[in-house]
């Protein structure tokens, strides 16, 4: 399916850092836009500040509140937002969240919140998008998923869990959908300066989110299979993860 010249975008978890990024980036490139939160006072300011920013590129809009927790509700509420834009040609799976937890420290609750939103939450968005694009003949997942997928880290694990989770489930869906017209953006951001976790400024490489998000709607645009944010350095120590030493990260902690 070819998209319009000016493509539908709708972005989840767009109230702040990477997705606030996204659509402001999308916004300045022509594109329309669903936005979607559980903060709608938040999503209603983001709006009005993309206007104040791109007044001439905005096309058009729409927000919609939608907490990926609650796994039902998260059909409806992405179906009622692609009819309100008509139709929509991209979906981005970026809502998520990051709390530190420690094994055997009490922490089942924090970790099992973890998964529901970044697995759960997350397959229950591609699920609503890949369903609209099958009727609509055709679009684009892309996934923010992080490099954490491909490595352990200490205090982590429920967070690096929830990221292999979707990236395998992106790929599955990748190969799944191929002959459907629906392709699949894995994305994985290093370090991204945002309000997910204290003290973001202190991490290694660590970049703005309008920085990121310029180069990650550059990978959405060539529609690339997996995408890394910042690609410098993390395209080039990416062969590392995985089998960098355990003393290396037990340090870090
Ligand atoms: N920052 C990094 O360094 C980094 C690195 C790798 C991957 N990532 C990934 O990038 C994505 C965005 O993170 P960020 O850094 O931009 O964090 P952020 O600034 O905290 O933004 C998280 C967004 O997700 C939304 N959200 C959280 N829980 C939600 C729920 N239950 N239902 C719906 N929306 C929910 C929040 O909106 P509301 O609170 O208004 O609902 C907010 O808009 C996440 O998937 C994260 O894992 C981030």
């Amino acid at each position: 399916m070819n998209q319009s010249p000016n493509p539908t975008v709708v972005i989840t978890g767009a109230s702040s850092g990477i997705g606030r990024a996204l659509a402001f980036e999308f916004a300045a490139r022509g594109y329309k836009l669903g936005l979607t939160a559980r903060r709608m006072e938040v999503l209603e300011k983001v709006r009005e500040e993309i206007r104040a920013a791109h007044p001439s590129s905005v096309q058009r809009i729409e927000l919609q509140r939608l907490d990926v927790d609650a796994t039902e509700a998260v059909g409806p509420a992405l179906h009622a937002l692609f009819a309100a834009l008509g139709g929509v040609d991209i979906v981005v799976v970026n809502a998520g969240i990051n709390n530190p937890t420690f094994i055997g420290k009490g922490h089942l609750a924090k970790e099992a919140k973890i998964i529901q939103t970044n697995v759960i939450g997350a397959i229950a968005t591609v699920d609503a998008a890949v369903e609209h694009f099958l009727t609509r003949g055709g679009g684009q997942i892309v996934g923010i998923s992080s490099l954490a997928s491909l490595q352990g880290i200490p205090g982590q694990g429920a967070y690096c869990a929830s990221k292999a989770a979707i990236s395998m489930y992106l790929d599955s869906a990748r190969v799944e959908l191929r002959s459907k017209n629906v392709s699949v953006t894995k994305i994985l951001p290093g370090f991204i300066l945002t309000d997910i976790a204290p003290n973001m400024h202190k991490y290694p490489f660590v970049v703005a989110a309008d920085k990121a998000a310029r180069e990650i709607v550059t990978l959405i645009e060539r529609r690339v299979r997996v995408g890394i944010v910042p690609s410098f350095p993390w395209r080039w120590l990416r062969p590392l993860f995985g089998h960098i030493p355990d003393w290396v990260w037990a340090k870090m902690m």
